[in-house]
C-alpha cells in the first residue's frame, strides 16, 4: 500500500489530517471488498464514488473510515451550502482597503496526493450553477483554471467521495445531471440487519443484549409500520441505546429520541410486551420542583 502525507494545511492553517478509526463500525463483505478494489484503483489515478442512503446510515463514517484504514488525510466540504461556483476555491476579501484573494482549503485538498475528498450532500446545493467547477475536477482531465490561483491540477490517487441523502425532498440521484452521475462509482448503503445493529448497540453504547435487541425490535416495528412508516436511523437507535445505559426506560427513551405519534408507539410496544414480556414505567406526569 502506498504512503502519503498526513495533513493538509491552507495559508491559514486550517488542516484536515488523518482520523481516528472508529472501532465499531460494519458493512457488508461486498462494499468492503469493494473500497479496497478502490484503494487499488486510485493508486493508479483519481477516482470517484458515489455513496447513497439513507440518513444516518453510515455514509459520512464509512468516508472516514476508508481514509482512517488507509492513513490518508480527510477533508470535508458541505456542498449542501454552495451558492456560488467558486466558493469552494476562495474568495475575495478587504483588509485595511485592499482587496485580497484568500484561497481555502479545496484547492490545497485536491492538490494533495492520497488525499480523500469528502462532498457532502452533493444532490442540495444552494445554487445550480454552484456544481459547475467541480465538474472539470471530476472527470477524466481534473483539472480546472481558477483566475486567482492559476491552473490547479488533481493530484494522483485523490479519492472524491461524494455522499448523498435519499428519501428527502429532493429524491437522490436525477438532482445530479447525468454527466456527473456518471462520472462516480457507485455505493448504495442501508440500514443494518437486525442482528448486526443489535451488536452495535451492545458495543458502542455498553448496553445488554436484551436492552439492545428490544430497542432494534421496537426501531423496526416503527420502521415497517404498514400506517405510518418512520425513518429511524442507527443514528437514532445509537441516541435511544444511550438514552437507556443511563435508566430511561425505551419507552421514555424512544420518546425523547424521535418525534413519533404515541399511540403507534404504545401498538408496538404492547405488541412487543407479549412477545419479550418486558415491562416499560408508565409515563411520568406529575409535577416536582427541579
Ligand atoms: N453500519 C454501521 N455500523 C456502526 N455504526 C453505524 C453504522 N451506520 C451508522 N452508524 C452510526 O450511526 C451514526 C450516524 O452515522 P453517519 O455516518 O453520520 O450517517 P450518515 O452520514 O449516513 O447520515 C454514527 O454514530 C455511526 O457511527
Ligand atoms: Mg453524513
Amino acid at each position: 500500500m502506498k504512503k502519503f502525507g498526513t495533513v493538509v494545511k491552507d495559508q491559514f492553517g486550517t488542516t484536515a489530517s488523518v482520523p481516528a478509526a472508529e472501532e465499531h463500525f460494519f458493512l457488508p463483505a461486498g462494499i468492503i471488498e469493494n473500497l479496497e478494489r478502490i484503494r487499488m484503483l486510485s493508486e493508479r489515478h483519481p477516482v470517484n464514488v458515489l455513496v447513497a442512503g439513507k440518513q444516518g446510515c453510515g455514509k459520512s463514517t464509512l468516508v472516514r473510515q476508508f481514509a482512517a484504514r488507509n492513513s490518508r488525510p480527510l477533508a470535508t466540504f458541505q456542498i449542501g451550502i454552495l451558492s456560488e461556483p467558486g466558493q469552494l476555491f476562495g474568495e475575495h476579501r478587504l483588509k485595511d482597503g485592499q482587496t485580497y484573494y484568500q484561497e481555502f482549503l479545496f484547492p490545497r485538498a485536491i492538490q494533495t496526493p492520497g488525499c480523500v475528498v469528502h462532498l457532502e450532500e452533493i444532490n442540495r446545493p444552494e445554487h445550480p450553477k454552484a456544481l459547475n467547477m467541480l465538474h472539470s475536477v471530476l472527470a477524466e482531465d481534473r483539472h480546472v483554471w481558477i483566475d486567482e490561483l492559476g491552473h490547479i491540477k488533481v493530484a494522483d490517487d485523490v479519492v472524491f467521495f461524494a455522499t448523498l441523502n435519499e428519501g428527502e425532498e429532493f429524491v437522490g440521484t436525477e438532482m445530479l445531471d447525468a454527466a456527473l452521475r456518471d462520472r462516480f462509482y457507485v455505493t448504495m448503503l442501508d440500514y443494518l440487519p437486525p442482528e448486526v445493529e443489535t451488536r452495535v448497540l451492545c458495543l458502542k453504547a455498553d448496553l445488554s443484549e436484551s436492552d439492545a435487541l428490544t430497542i432494534v425490535n421496537v426501531a423496526n416495528r416503527l420502521r415497517s409500520n404498514r400506517n405510518e412508516p418512520m425513518v429511524v436511523s442507527t443514528r437514532h437507535t445509537l441516541m435511544i441505546a444511550e438514552m437507556v445505559n443511563v435508566r430511561a426506560t425505551v419507552r421514555e427513551a424512544f420518546v425523547s429520541s424521535l418525534q413519533l405519534n404515541p399511540d403507534i408507539l404504545e401498538t408496538v410496544l404492547l405488541s412487543l410486551h407479549l412477545e419479550l414480556g418486558k415491562m416499560d414505567r408508565t409515563p411520568r406526569g406529575d409535577y416536582q420542583l427541579y
